[in-house]
């Protein structure tokens, strides 16, 4: 089963994917990838797969006109702007969360008209493709909030955003209903300017992938590692070329297959002068035994969900 890096997806109806800025985890033997789709009232599309290769729509499970609920964070319930036009919900991420049944989304919020707000926002759903119930945006403990991501690790889960306008990296741990955050549990790469968070965890290792800030346009990707979250990040080390091969990260897929893991980088090709044709790349990405990453530019990449094995 085979991706075409840069191409343009369609879904199983022969309509073009929309799941940017996104997010796929897998619930009861099915993948579901969550990503950004700014077409009509449209915020946040769901698609499921067997295979990770043929993607079926399931719903659009956030729009301009989802239900609005309060939960105890007192937060900004409104989903469009005070001129009634859409609002910005960027890089929704999904995890679900065992004891309630509940499928929460993290996301980034702008109010649609500037990128001041700088906030994360909420959502949840019983189900993992229905109609998800808005929770409201709000700034944690006062700081901004822009690009984003989940992480979860033994049960507990972590939520990253750049702040201070892009300078820094904060890292959060969440509740243990993951529906508020508990503290910030690190901050760092003070003045760097990295976004587009992406972390994965590799034989007790965690990887942290990020871009540089140049709005659309692609740049020189890095990642750190560490082997204890609460410590933050150390240096970084360059991964790709000086545009990550055209890409954005926006997060990192673990295939767990009966015969190996392997690790799919997945990043957004976006295109700033029509966004709704911005695509996506899938590359290796691969862990050399001297302890640094590679990511592997590749025009197509096989994947086998059964065994695990990738090729390109
Ligand atoms: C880069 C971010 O990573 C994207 O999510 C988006 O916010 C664009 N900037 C907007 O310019």
């Amino acid at each position: 089963m085979k991706i075409k890096n840069g191409a343009v997806w369609k879904d199983t109806q022969g309509n073009i994917l929309h799941a940017h800025g996104g997010y796929i985890i897998k619930y009861e033997d099915m993948y579901y990838w969550y990503g950004e789709n700014r077409l009509d009232n449209i915020y946040v599309s769901c698609y499921s797969s067997k295979d990770l290769v043929n993607w079926t729509f399931c719903n659009h499970v956030l729009t301009a006109d989802s239900k609005a609920e309060e939960i105890r964070v007192r937060t900004d319930l409104r989903l469009r702007n005070e001129e009634g036009k859409k609002v910005n919900i960027e890089r929704p991420k999904v995890l679900y969360h065992r004891e309630s049944g509940r499928f929460v989304m993290w996301m980034h919020y702008e109010n649609g008209k500037d990128y001041c707000c700088a906030a994360a926002a909420v959502a949840t759903c019983d189900t993992p493709t229905g109609d998800f119930v808005y929770h409201g945006s709000f700034n944690p403990y006062g700081y901004m909030s822009r690009d984003c991501t989940l992480f979860e690790d033994n049960g507990r889960a972590y939520f990253l955003s750049s702040s201070r306008d892009n300078a820094d990296m904060h890292m959060y741990l969440l509740q243990d209903d993951f529906m508020n955050i508990e503290r910030l549990i690190a901050a760092f790469w003070q003045g760097e300017y990295r976004e587009a968070p992406a972390l994965v965890k590799k034989d007790d290792m965690y990887y942290l992938f990020t871009s540089f800030c140049t709005g659309w346009a692609p740049n020189q990707g890095k990642y750190a590692k560490t082997d204890c979250l609460e410590k933050g990040f150390g240096k970084m080390k360059e991964i790709g070329d000086e545009t990550t091969y055209h890409s954005q990260p926006a997060f990192i897929l673990k295939l767990k297959g009966k015969e190996t893991v392997s690790y799919i980088y997945v990043g957004d090709r976006w295109n700033g002068e029509n966004y709704h044709d911005s695509r996506y790349v899938w590359y290796p990405l691969i862990f050399h035994e001297n302890g640094d990453v590679e990511l592997v530019e590749c025009k197509e990449l096989d994947i086998d969900v059964e065994t695990g094995r990738i090729r390109y």
